[in-house]
């Protein structure tokens, strides 16, 4: 029974910190490109068994400190009718990607429980599965990101269609980052009412944003979902490169902020503050070091993030090229640290 991470969420003293990694159920592991091999990415989502097979997998693999559910942000832009595939060596591809006020008005607010069912039968199966050995955390994409994925059509570099819109029709846009506020609120109390012990928002491409912009458009969306959840469970706020937004997230109603590598974490404390638990930091491809090197990359992060409470991971999730003795090393190197 470990409630180490929750803990440690909460900002509560503890004996030693927690550490996960983001992505830790993936193609770095054997184990998983086993499982891989029989089902494509979206049928493993939507088959609880799958799911929560791959998900125990760097538990005992690995010893992180905590399970994070196998899923995928898209998976609620799907129940929103948004027409979504997983095509190999290219990621996530939305046929009919929503670029005006017509295809939002196409898009509906589902019924979670009947759209997305199977992910909370794979919460329940876990809970059981996991029977307290380490806490389960579920996650969402935040309104931005997922309209970044569902404007563009999928992965982008310019993020020219999303960030045109927001430009050109900047109210438009944020009804559609409404309605993904209140499905996202719908899914992640349904994720909670399942059983997952804390939350994760991840926010990949909040940094696109300038500070007064990040404010206008991305965080009236987020507040929705953060006060609709309530207290109950720990809530983690992932940002990648936001660094110059760090002012704006201090002042989030979340426990824990989660960073990337770009700024070290005492510098990170400087500005925002004693009040919010912080998550990283390490950068992923330092996994791709010799052991040595792994070793003092981690020790500069436990020493950096030394100031306050901390959860330690990645700055982002883990590479598949990743050697899982890495992994393992990384996670060794927090466990041993007094
Ligand atoms: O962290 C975990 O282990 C839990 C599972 C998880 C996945 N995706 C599984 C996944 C989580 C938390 C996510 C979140 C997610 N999904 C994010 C936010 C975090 C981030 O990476 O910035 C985003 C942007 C997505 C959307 C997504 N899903 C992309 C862009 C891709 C393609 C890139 C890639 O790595 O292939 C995916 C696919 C995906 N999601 C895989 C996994 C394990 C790879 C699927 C496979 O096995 O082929």
């Amino acid at each position: 029974m470990s409630d180490l991470f929750l803990r440690a969420c909460r900002g509560e003293a503890v004996e030693r910190r927690p550490v996960w990694m983001m992505r830790q159920a993936g193609r770095y592991l054997p184990e998983y490109r086993r499982v891989r091999e029989r089902a494509d990415f979206l049928t493993m989502c939507k088959t609880p068994e799958l799911a929560a097979a791959v998900t125990v997998q760097p538990v005992d693999l690995v010893g992180v400190d905590a399970a994070i559910l196998f899923a995928d942000i898209l998976l609620p832009l799907e129940a929103m009718g948004a027409e979504l595939a997983f095509v190999e060596g290219e990621g996530p591809v939305f046929a009919r990607p929503v670029r005006c006020a017509a295809d939002v008005g196409a898009l509906v607010r589902p019924d979670v429980d009947k759209t997305l069912g199977y992910v909370y039968a794979a919460i329940a199966l876990l809970r059981r599965e996991l029977a307290g050995r380490v806490p389960l955390i579920g996650f969402g994409g935040t309104p931005w990101t997922l309209a970044a994925y569902l404007i563009e059509g999928g992965t982008s570099k310019s993020h020219a269609h999303l960030l045109s819109w927001s430009w050109r029709d900047p109210d438009g846009l944020a009804r559609l980052l409404d309605l993904l506020a209140d499905v996202s609120l719908d899914y992640l109390r349904g994720q909670v009412e399942a059983g997952v012990q804390a939350i994760q928002l991840f926010d990949t491409w909040g940094g696109l944003l300038d500070r007064r912009r990040f404010r206008e458009l991305a965080v009236p969306p987020v507040l929705k979902i953060v006060e609709g959840l309530g207290r109950q469970v720990p809530l983690i706020y992932y940002v990648r490169g936001g660094s110059h937004l760090l002012p704006d997230l201090a002042e989030l109603p979340v426990d824990v902020l989660s960073v990337d590598w770009r700024l070290p974490l005492d510098e990170v404390r400087r500005v925002v503050g004693p009040r919010l638990v912080l998550q990283g930091n390490l950068d992923p491809t330092a996994l791709l070091g010799e052991e040595a090197s792994i070793v003092a990359a981690t020790r500069e992060v436990l020493d950096a993030g030394r100031g306050g409470g901390h959860v330690v991971n990645l700055g982002h999730g883990i590479l598949p090229s990743t050697p899982p003795g890495s992994a393992r090393l990384f996670v060794e190197t927090v466990k041993s640290h007094g």
